[in-house]
């Protein structure tokens, strides 16, 4: 048996525990793990919530990546053995918040020694996103990066490889995070009323792309300042994206072991900022439903 962390129905917090459940055993193509930490992301509430469909069979596991040792390998899969330590996107069904859980293969990769449990958890989505939002369009060093949200899990993220690649990155943040996104090399712009002309005060002549994850009235307000409305990339909110000439992020296979690499030589820092215990995985999932987080939230059963 494997203790693992539900929601018994389609709602509030109030839904969720701690279940006794079989431990689970992979299919073809993927990987069974003892998870060591588990990433917790906005996905994980707004699916218990049922924003993101009811396609989730109850009670449904929580936590979509995860990072632990290889306890069994499905058929058909090459490059991973019992033993292996592993990061990866876990299989529809199962949840990262859990004592054992299964990975996708395809979407999984191993584990650098560099690279602590906790920050490799942090990858597969919030790493792997931020990798894709800041490549979906070229930019050239000295362009500007607007990141809408730079103080969260994706965003610290996406502000270091801006800064890796020497666009000059402007960072979209509440102001008690300053710091935090100055941290990442950015410039900070306080979020809120007439936040457009503060953008525009940075950079009069228009941003090169605007990265947004936080979507809604924030999105809509500064969406005047990217120089070509298509350089719009969202991972919040698609449909004012697509309103205001952008487009969601696309999520690529490549982008999980390319933010491993760039981890794993300290280029970029996840910035686990809060770690807690699968029992007390709901002040986890609490902490990043506030939608306040600053930088990625985990729980290591
Ligand atoms: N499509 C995908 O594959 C994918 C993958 C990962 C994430 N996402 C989505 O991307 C979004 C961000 O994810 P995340 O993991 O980075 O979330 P997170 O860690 O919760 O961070 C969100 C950040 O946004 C900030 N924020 C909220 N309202 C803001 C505003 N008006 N202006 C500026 N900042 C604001 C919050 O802090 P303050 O308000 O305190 O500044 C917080 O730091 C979520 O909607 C998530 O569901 C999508």
């Amino acid at each position: 048996m494997t203790k693992v962390y539900v929601f018994n129905d389609f709602g509030g917090a109030e839904q969720q525990q701690v279940i006794d459940r079989a431990s689970p055993w992979p299919a073809a193509g993927q990987l069974a793990i003892k998870v060591r930490a588990a990433g917790v992301n906005p996905a994980d509430w707004k699916i218990r919530e049922g924003q993101m469909g009811r396609k989730w069979s109850l009670p449904a596991p929580t936590g979509r990546e995860a990072a632990g040792v290889v306890t069994a390998v499905g058929e058909g899969v090459d490059g991973f053995a019992v033993g292996d330590e592993v990061l990866g996107a876990v299989a529809n069904g199962y949840g990262g918040l859990a004592e054992h859980t299964i990975l996708e293969a395809s979407n999984s990769v191993a584990k650098p020694g560099e690279i602590s449990w906790a920050d490799a958890a942090t990858l597969p989505v919030a790493g792997a996103t931020a990798y894709d939002v800041t490549h979906q369009v070229e930019l050239e060093a000295g362009q500007i990066l607007l990141i809408i949200g730079a103080g969260g899990g994706v965003g610290r993220m996406a502000a270091q490889i801006g800064a890796v690649h020497e666009f000059r990155v402007l960072g979209v943040a509440h102001a008690d995070k300053r710091e935090t996104v100055e941290a990442t090399g950015a410039e900070f712009i306080e979020a809120g009323a007439d936040i457009a002309d503060r953008v525009r005060a940075a950079a009069p002549d228009g941003v090169d792309l605007i990265v947004d994850l936080v979507g809604g009235e924030t999105l809509h307000a500064v969406a005047g300042t990217a120089k070509d409305p298509s350089r719009i990339i969202t991972t919040a909110d698609p449909k004012t994206a697509r309103r205001l000439g952008g487009e969601p992020v696309e999520r690529t296979n490549e982008a999980l072991a390319k933010i491993t690499d760039v981890v794993k030589y300290e280029v970029v820092n996840p910035y686990v900022t809060a770690r807690f215990s699968l029992e007390d995985a709901g002040k986890a999932l609490a902490a990043v439903e506030a939608g306040h987080a600053e930088g990625k939230v985990v729980v290591e059963p």
